[in-house]
């Protein structure tokens, strides 16, 4: 009897860790997480934040045209195969500590387009093509649908060659804050196989370059996203990319911006090039290929110091421009049509006042000047802040004129400074070879002193003797 009642109590505990435990009940899923549906009963809502939650659901509660499914914040080690369903479906599964998937993750639910498993703890290794394998079909694996891919945060630093071969309809791929310090050439082969992608972020990862054969993979990009790397250029090659719309570079070392920097990308609209934490100068022509730049942040770039002559030279639709915390002590006028800027940021500068200011003040619309908290300059003559929308003209009158403060542009400063430090170590060269020749020279003049046939032939008596 005790033998049979520990047979069928083991029997029990089987079949419930076998079968109960490794799914989530679809059925009862609402009664655990939040349910709705649009009242067109188009779209389904799950939402199971929270829920210690530890397997992927067998089968959807319903079926429903869409199905968006949030699973944020749950315990899921491993992610199982999704439930087998014709739905589009969108799913989350940020903050789930999930380390390794299953492969053929998306083999029966193929409506899967959205996926984010954005800060877990995928490392490259789990990265693998087999996870993305749609089913098999005749002789291959059916390509997926998957168009957003999501996996910031997470601990990876490369990717397998080919782990996008089943989702070559991928347009959005974020890998913000993982673990890259270059795009190895593997790397790089795999983005050869998305070439769709839209939207790239590789923000926040500890890059010191991005190399050519990347950019190229990346022809059809539309926005991208390099802020909070090591990089101290903007990378090369750029200029392949004619479609991209938003760059945002923030937070690098740049230290460097010139004319080749964004040739080439014809259809830019907005540039973030905020805190370049090297950046000292805006050279001429820097933005003058970016006819439709609308957009422009140089904000926080606090070594910033001059903005050269014709800087924006074309750049006839920009609209909004933030020049707040640089070090820029004016500005020309010249630079850019003012009256045209929509939104205009020049505050925590040293700005002096000078006619420059007064000049750009005077075309700026009413709309900017009317900032309560304007900007301010310092008054020379009296030490004192003035507000810059508010000077007068007689900050122009002779003596209160201020000579420009914009040192003259020297583009070729880098050569020289090479050319001068190769030249002192020139003339360091000579000296040192002429001292040591000198040196030897004076050594056998004094060698010759003592040594009797030289003095005997300089004192030739033969030749001595000759006038008697
Ligand atoms: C949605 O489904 C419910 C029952 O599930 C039904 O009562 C309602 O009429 C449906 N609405 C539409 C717009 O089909
Ligand atoms: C899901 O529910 C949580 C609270 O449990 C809420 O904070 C979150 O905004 C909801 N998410 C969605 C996508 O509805
Ligand atoms: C299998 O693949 C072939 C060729 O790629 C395609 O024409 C066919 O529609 C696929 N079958 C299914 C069931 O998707
Ligand atoms: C500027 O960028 C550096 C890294 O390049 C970072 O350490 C620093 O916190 C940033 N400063 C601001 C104000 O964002
Ligand atoms: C300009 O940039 C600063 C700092 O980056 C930001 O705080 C400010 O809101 C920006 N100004 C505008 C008008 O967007
Ligand atoms: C600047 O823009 C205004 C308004 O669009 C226009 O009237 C003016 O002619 C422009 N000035 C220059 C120098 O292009
Ligand atoms: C300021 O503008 C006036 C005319 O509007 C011009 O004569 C003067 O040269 C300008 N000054 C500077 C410093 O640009």
């Amino acid at each position: 009897m005790k033998i049979i009642t520990v047979f069928l109590v083991t029997i029990l505990y089987l079949w419930t860790t076998t079968s109960g435990e490794d799914f989530e009940n679809g059925k009862e899923i609402c009664s655990k997480c939040e349910c709705r549906k649009t009242p067109d009963n188009k779209t389904l809502y799950i939402n199971c934040t929270d829920r210690q939650i530890k397997h992927i659901v067998s089968d959807w509660p319903e079926n429903s045209d869409n199905i968006v499914a949030t699973f944020s914040q749950n315990e899921i080690q491993t992610l199982q195969t999704f439930p087998g369903s014709k739905s589009r479906i969108k799913l989350v599964f940020d903050h789930c500590g999930i380390e390794t998937m299953e492969p053929g993750l998306f083999e029966s639910s193929l409506g899967v387009f959205y996926l984010d498993l954005s800060y877990n703890k995928l490392t490259s290794d789990a990265l693998s093509a087999d996870v993305f394998k749609g089913p098999y079909n005749i002789s291959e694996y059916q390509p997926i649908p998957l168009e957003y891919l999501n996996l910031a945060y997470n601990q990876i630093h490369s990717l397998h060659k080919n782990v996008f071969e089943h989702t070559p309809n991928l347009k959005y791929l974020n890998l913000e804050g993982n673990d890259f310090r270059v795009l190895d050439d593997m790397t790089a082969l795999s983005f050869s196989l998305i070439p769709q992608l839209k939207i790239f972020n590789i923000a926040n990862n500890e890059l010191t370059d991005v190399s050519e054969n990347v950019i190229r993979s990346f022809r059809s990009l539309i926005e991208l996203d390099i802020s909070n790397n090591d990089l101290d250029f903007v990378p090369r090659g750029m200029g392949i990319l004619t479609s991209l719309e938003i760059l945002r570079m923030d937070n690098n070392p740049i230290y460097f911006l010139d004319d080749e920097t964004f040739l080439g990308m014809d259809d830019i609209l907005e540039i973030s090039a905020r805190n370049l934490t090297k950046l000292e100068r805006i050279k001429t022509n820097t933005f003058a290929q970016a006819k439709k730049l609308k957009k422009l942040d140089l904000s926080q770039n606090q070594m910033l110091s001059a903005i050269d002559d014709q800087a924006f030279l074309n750049s006839e639709k920009l609209r909004e421009l933030n020049l707040s915390n640089t070090r820029l002590p004016t500005l020309l006028p010249d630079i850019l049509n003012w009256s045209e800027l929509e939104v205009l940021d020049l505050n925590y500068n040293e700005f002096y006042c000078d006619c420059n200011l007064y000049n750009i003040s005077q075309q700026l619309s009413e709309d900017i000047k009317r900032d309560q908290n304007g900007p301010y300059c310092k008054d020379v003559r009296t030490s004192f802040s003035l507000e810059i929308y508010t000077l007068t003209n007689d900050i122009c009158m002779e003596g209160n004129y201020i000579p420009n403060f914009i040192p003259k542009p020297h583009t070729g400063s880098k050569l020289l400074r090479i050319s001068l430090v190769l030249l002192t170590v020139m003339i360091i060269v000579a000296v040192f070879i002429a001292a040591i020749l000198g040196f030897a020279k004076w050594r056998a003049w004094q060698r010759n002193q003592g040594y009797p046939f030289a003095s005997q032939i300089v004192y030739n008596p033969i030749t001595t003797n000759v006038h008697f």
